[in-house]
């Protein structure tokens, strides 16, 4: 049986993964419809990936006796400047995300729930990979910003990127 309280916390990461599937599905739809299919691409297997996190948490809390809560989930923001402005925003959104499973292991630490704390480190680890990822593309599409052609080489680059399930199921 798991703490309400870390039951609650994990239930409210569930939406913010679902919402996190969201924000980069809209992203995804923004930069298809400028022409950029590459990026559209990766955005949208991020979505996929964020989803597969939002099941694997919502499983979690099944598996150790506790009861999901569900609420709405908010509707993500709409419109973008440009593919920068994309990033800059996938980035902050990433750093956010960090701030909420640090939360969550703080708060696992507290109630000493160590297997709880051992789920969470996972996540832990992946928000380092995902904080990475985003500033890396950042920085490349930002040098792009002055030469189109870098921009189309980044574009078809990130065309290549498939979905692989982070917890080697059918999730997501
Ligand atoms: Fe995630
Ligand atoms: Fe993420």
């Amino acid at each position: 049986m798991i703490k309400e309280s870390i039951a609650k916390a994990l239930s409210e990461q569930v939406n913010a993964e679902y919402y996190s599937a969201y924000l980069y599905l809209a992203m995804s739809a923004h930069a298809d419809r400028a022409g950029y299919k590459g990026i559209a691409n990766w955005l949208f297997v991020q979505a996929r990936e964020e989803t597969a996190h939002g099941t694997h948490l919502y499983q979690y809390i099944l598996e150790r006796g506790a009861s999901p809560v569900f609420k709405d989930i908010k509707a993500p923001e709409l419109s973008f400047s440009g593919v920068t402005e994309i990033f800059e925003k996938v980035l902050a959104h990433e750093r956010y995300v960090t701030g909420l499973i640090n939360k969550i292991a703080g708060l696992a630490q507290e109630e000493q729930d160590h297997a709880g704390y051992n789920f969470i480190m996972w996540y832990v680890n992946e928000q380092v990979e995902e904080e990475a990822t985003a500033d890396e593309l950042l920085t490349k599409i930002r040098m792009a910003e002055n030469y189109p052609g870098l921009l189309f080489t980044i574009d078809a680059e990130l065309g290549n990127r498939t979905f692989v399930d982070p917890f080697g199921g059918t999730a997501g």
